[in-house]
């Protein structure tokens, strides 16, 4: 016992990857961790129905049952920790055990990203804290970051590399020329990919962690429904090339702004300037850079997945709910970061109204008067060019690549102006369209 208190008494919901690395890190670094938190933390039961499993993970350390309603309704257990993913059977049993007066931790993204305001609202009510420092960027303290470290901040925007299995593929795509299909088969050998990567190539991950950075960085409601989420799956080798070439990289960005009309929420293949800090992540590696008006830019970087890395900050939520068990709900941190009566219901502009730049390439036939037509379909619809890029045409070919960069554009302008150039008769196909952020 420290100062003669009890152990923090914890119960864990999944034993997997992370809760053997919430062991292992709970021990290898006890002293250190109870001479901040002034109190011991002791992982008590464990609630896997692979209860096998459990036991190469538990090594003898807690309690292991095969029904979560053991640790939910034991009075015994202060906090549970869920750890299971997903929306079904994850969201009963947070609920439950708010519903008991347990403070909850949860690695869980897709959880607060759909459900989170129906949970914090719950969690408000029975007056217990639900905690989710692991469910953005895994082990970057960015949830902290926010709604702590620059809390004195009007937040412009917030873009993030935020999940490793796109941003390992994307760069293997750069490194060695391959293509998407192919890495992918390459990321699912060495298991950064999951059997069914979903989530991961479509976007649906990243958005998950954009839209709880959102709400936290503007005030507003967790509002995953009214993301933009466009994966990385159709994104070919040679734009990567070109885009190289003109100085820039592609990377899939969570990106969240905040704006005249409202908010932007988007998750797309990015362009950004190959000089930006953050285009240097490469591999499964996290970054998010976020632009207050008071700090300019801060930029954060670190592992977004992973056993020990997570296993980190679950850690530090559980120290967390140590120094604010006995504080009074209205004296916590909020959930969201803003006092619940200030979040406002702020607009999440549709797609068309978002503002940014565009790599455009197009193939086109190699004769007179073809970049005047499309130029001129750029103008009509007041979208300005910023860079151009024609390849030289192959020896006996009469078609041609032609990239270009336009300055800041609204989408919807952009798309009229895509629809226009595929009518003309020397466009063959159809154009790409990346969105291309400078990030200054
Ligand atoms: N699938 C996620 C990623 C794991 O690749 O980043 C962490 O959320």
């Amino acid at each position: 016992m420290v100062n003669g208190m009890k152990p923090l008494q914890v119960g864990l919901l999944g034993a997997g990857t992370v809760g053997g690395g919430v062991f292992t890190v709970l021990q290898r670094n006890q002293l250190e961790i109870e001479r901040r938190a002034g109190r011991q933390i002791q992982i008590s039961m464990v609630a896997d129905i692979n209860t096998e499993r459990a036991q190469e993970i538990v090594q003898g350390r807690a309690q292991i049952v095969n029904d979560a309603y053991q640790i939910i309704n034991n009075p015994e257990i202060d906090v549970v920790i869920e750890l299971i993913g997903g929306y079904g059977i994850a969201k009963e049993l947070v609920l439950a055990a708010i519903a008991t007066g347990k403070h909850v931790v949860t690695a869980n993204k897709a959880l607060i990203a759909v459900h989170g305001n129906e949970i914090f609202a719950a969690a408000k009510k029975q007056g217990v804290i639900v905690a989710f420092e692991a469910a953005v960027a895994g082990g970057i303290p960015i949830i902290k970051a926010l709604r702590e470290g620059l809390t004195a901040n009007r937040i412009e925007w917030i873009v993030g590399i935020i999940n490793g299995t796109t941003n390992f593929i994307l760069s293997e795509m750069r490194d060695k020329g391959s293509s998407f299909d192919e890495v992918l088969k390459e990321a699912q050998c060495l298991g950064y990919a999951e059997a069914d990567p979903t989530f991961d190539i479509e976007g649906i991950d990243a958005a998950h962690k954009a839209s709880i950075m959102s709400a936290i960085a503007f005030g507003v409601p967790v509002q995953f429904d009214k993301a933009h989420i466009e994966g990385i799956t159709k994104l070919e080798p040679i734009d990567i090339q070109y885009a190289e070439q003109l100085g820039y990289r592609i990377k899939l960005l969570g990106i969240t702004k905040r704006t005249s009309h409202g908010i932007e929420l988007r998750v797309h293949p990015t362009l950004i300037p190959a000089k930006r800090l953050i285009a240097s992540v490469e591999g499964a590696m996290n970054a998010v850079q976020v632009q207050g008006d008071a700090v300019g830019t801060t930029l954060y970087y670190g592992k977004g997945a992973g056993s020990e890395a997570t296993a980190s900050a679950v850690i530090a939520d559980l120290v967390d709910i140590i120094r604010y068990d006995s504080v009074e709900q209205n004296k916590r941190v909020p959930y969201l970061a803003f006092q619940e009566d200030k979040v406002m219901n702020t607009v999440v502009m549709p797609i068309g109204e978002i503002t940014t730049s565009y790599y455009l390439r197009l193939k086109v036939s190699d004769e007179t008067g073809v970049l005047a037509k499309i130029t001129k379909i750029l103008a009509d619809n007041i979208i300005s060019i910023d860079a151009l890029l024609q390849k030289e045409a192959d020896a006996g070919e009469s078609q041609t690549d032609l990239v270009i960069l336009t300055h800041q554009t609204q989408e919807k302008f952009m798309i009229q102006a895509i629809s226009d150039i595929e009518l003309l008769p020397t466009v063959k196909g159809s154009v790409t369209k990346i969105r291309l952020e400078e990030l200054s």
